[in-house]
């Protein structure tokens, strides 16, 4: 039987997305030799209404929200089905973006309840899924623009660290992306394409992505003052005057 993947988007920019590219490109490489069905939701076309802090889906003896009229129940369904969750995302505020967190809130019920007991010291999951899904496994791939992945990160990390358990998803993080997308005709993007790829071979064949694997797709691609020509060119005026707003930060 065919394995289920799901490729949730949660980039504003749906197919216009930098992160999509890098998701799409390692799904080539993990589909490539198996018998796999993927879908793709993109998380900011749906309804979903954020949580309203009842807590009643811990109450409630199938765990589900309050909320019925949105497109959570059919999500929620996608993701206990699915093999493979990919949440493809951008790094907004060294955060997940507001989107990705809302849809998170209201998926509470699919995690066990709180009952006041310390932290695990094992690293695992401080909730543990209410019905695991046997073999399940989760990827992140996201793009940003600063390059020190560790720092700029460590909220996202430690947030999944908590949820799924530190070892419990891969990780996969490529920076200065806005620059690999839109300078230099795409020859860099179609390198990070072509490495995602082979990362998705990696995963097919391995069942993870080495660490030397992971830190290569997270390497700059440009030199410190290339990138930082890119952003000047970012914040100009055609006419080579800045924008308003640039002039503001870059004399503080
Ligand atoms: C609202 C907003 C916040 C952002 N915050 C960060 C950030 O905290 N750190 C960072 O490195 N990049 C940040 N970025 C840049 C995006 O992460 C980056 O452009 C990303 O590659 C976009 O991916 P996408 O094309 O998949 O949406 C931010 C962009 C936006 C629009």
């Amino acid at each position: 039987m065919a394995e289920k993947i799901l490729l949730l988007n949660g980039s504003p920019k749906k197919e216009r997305s930098g992160s999509l590219l890098l998701a799409r490109a390692f799904l080539d490489g993990l589909t490539a030799h198996g018998d796999f069905e993927t879908e793709t939701v993109h998380i900011s076309a749906l309804n979903i209404k954020p949580c309203l802090g009842c807590l009643t889906c811990w109450a409630r003896e199938d765990a589900t929200c309050v909320i019925k009229d949105d497109d959570i129940p059919a999500v929620r369904k996608k993701i206990e089905d699915a093999d493979i969750v990919i949440l493809c995302a951008p790094l907004f505020f060294f955060g997940l973006p507001g989107t990705v967190k809302v849809m998170m809130d209201r998926l509470l019920g699919m995690v066990n309840p709180y009952y006041g007991k310390p932290i695990p010291a094992d690293g695992s999951s401080l909730h543990g899924f209410t019905k695991p899904h046997p073999g399940q496994r989760f990827v992140l791939i996201s793009s940003c623009a600063w390059i020190e992945k560790e720092v700029v990160y460590a909220s996202v990390f430690s947030q999944l660290d908590m949820i799924l358990g530190k070892g419990g998803y891969l990780a996969l993080t490529t920076p200065q992306m806005n620059a690999i997308v839109y300078h230099a005709g795409g020859r860099r993007l179609a390198k990070m394409q072509a490495d995602y790829q082979k990362a998705g071979e990696e995963y097919a064949a391995t069942g993870t992505v080495s660490e030397k694997t992971i830190a290569y797709l997270a390497r700059p691609m440009f030199s410190d003052s290339v990138y930082q020509l890119f952003y000047e060119k970012m914040w100009r005026k055609p006419n080579g005057e800045y924008l308003l707003n640039a002039i503001s930060k870059k004399s503080n």
